[in-house]
């Protein structure tokens, strides 16, 4: 058997995503992964990581960097633009969590995301796009974009299915939804960036996006590509009306907790895209793609690949059942693996076969880049009531 190639690793960040980054990693075959180390700004969190793991916690980017080929970028928003531009520097293949960029605020003491000018947010997110993707030319290294969704085995099913059938896809309809995020910054637009418009309906968003691709390149040899967007949001749980039972998050700053999308493409077809934070029983992730020859239902999360019935809630005290779900008692869609479903071990096996082969990962940085436009128009529109934004695309 041929031996496989040895790429050493660093992960930048300590918190959630870094802990599933971990895992994915080590269901990578094609490469032998030799994870050096971590990095994050919070030191004892870093240390913790690392020590769990066995490896070694670095005090400075810099220092990973000089140990690494890849590194993989699992802090928040605000940091991306910066952890990507200092690996790409030093010729490094960067792995950038969603969304690829974003605007995290003026810095002021005063910033609010709900009364700033969206067109801000635009201009100084496709600014970033702009300088990221520069970086990226004048490297080596490779940014690839880590949305699971375009990774998730439903969705590369339904690939397939428009590639060898030659499908026209004439809606593609999708949510992202839970009740509420764990994370305690994402709650301010100065951390995260936006609300769940971004948060959470960049991956839904980017699944369509990455699907009218597909269909472009096999029926005519180049992508489709988004051209308006017209978008709604709102703050449900911030309503003086809203009556609080205690199953919704609600300590939101100044950010979004529903959102709809509505984008067309160059060849007039339709994708509808909902991101919302007060949808209870679970996450609610799935995509529901409509074309002339087929329809594919992809439930990324939940499905009825396993189901269980538990009577008495306590009995599931030590097992973990799904995503967000507010209670074990009953009958729990419970996927058998749900990273698997998700599609995070897929997506990491092919960004390092990528590195290997040189080959441009279907998750790139020009798919992030659309997708930041596409979002960032969106909020532009919503400020207008839900009119016709133009979509900049790379
Ligand atoms: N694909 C998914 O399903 C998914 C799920 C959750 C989070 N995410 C994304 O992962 C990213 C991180 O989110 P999280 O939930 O892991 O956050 P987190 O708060 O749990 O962890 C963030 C970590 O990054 C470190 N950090 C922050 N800024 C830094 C910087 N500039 N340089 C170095 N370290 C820095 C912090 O110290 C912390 O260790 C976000 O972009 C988020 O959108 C993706």
């Amino acid at each position: 058997m041929k031996k496989k190639p040895t790429l050493r690793t660093g992960i930048v960040g300590a918190g959630f995503s870094a802990r599933f980054h971990w895992e994915a990693l080590r269901k990578v075959y094609s490469v032998n992964v030799d994870v050096q180390g971590v990095y994050a700004l919070d030191m004892d969190q870093a240390r913790q990581y690392a020590q769990e793991r066995g490896i070694r916690a670095y005090e400075s980017l810099d220092a990973l960097l000089d140990d690494v080929d890849v590194v993989h970028c699992c802090v928040l928003v605000a940091g991306h633009e910066q952890v990507a531009i200092a690996a790409l520097r030093r010729d490094k293949h960067v792995i950038v969590e969603k969304p690829m960029t974003g605007y995290c605020g003026d810095g002021s003491e005063t910033f609010n995301g709900d009364t700033f000018s969206k067109r801000q947010a635009l201009d100084y997110g496709l600014a970033s796009v702009e300088r990221m993707l520069e970086a990226e030319r004048a490297s080596k290294g490779r940014i690839c974009y880590a949305e699971n969704w375009v990774y998730a085995p439903s969705v590369q099913r339904e690939r397939e299915i428009i590639e060898k059938t030659g499908a026209q896809v004439l809606w593609i309809h999708g949510e992202e939804a839970h009740s509420g995020s764990h994370n305690a910054t994402y709650a301010e637009w100065k951390f995260s960036g936006g609300g769940v418009m971004i948060g959470k309906g960049c991956h839904p968003l980017t699944a369509a996006l990455y699907l009218k691709r597909v269909e472009g390149r096999a029926r005519n040899g180049k992508p489709i590509r988004p051209v308006t967007v017209s978008a709604r949001t709102a703050a449900l749980t911030r309503m003086p009306n809203f009556q609080d039972e205690g199953h919704i998050r609600r300590d939101y700053h100044d950010i979004d907790d529903f959102s709809m999308m509505h984008v067309t493409f160059e060849d007039g077809t339709l994708a509808t895209v909902f991101a919302s934070d007060i949808v209870l029983g679970g996450i609610h992730n799935w995509l529901d793609v409509c074309a002339n020859n087929h329809r594919t239902l992809c439930n990324i999360n939940p499905n009825t690949a396993m189901q269980t019935y538990n009577p008495v809630d306590a009995n599931f005290k030590d097992i973990y059942t799904v995503e967000k779900i507010g209670t074990k008692q009953g009958w729990t869609a419970m996927p058998p693996d749900e990273d698997w479903f998700t599609g995070y071990p897929q997506e990491l096996e092919a960004f390092y076969s990528c590195f290997v082969s040189g080959d441009t990962p279907e998750s790139d940085s020009l798919l992030g880049a659309d997708t930041i436009s596409t979002i960032y128009s969106a909020y532009v529109s919503a400020e207008q009531q839900g009119a016709a934004v133009p979509i900049k695309v790379y």
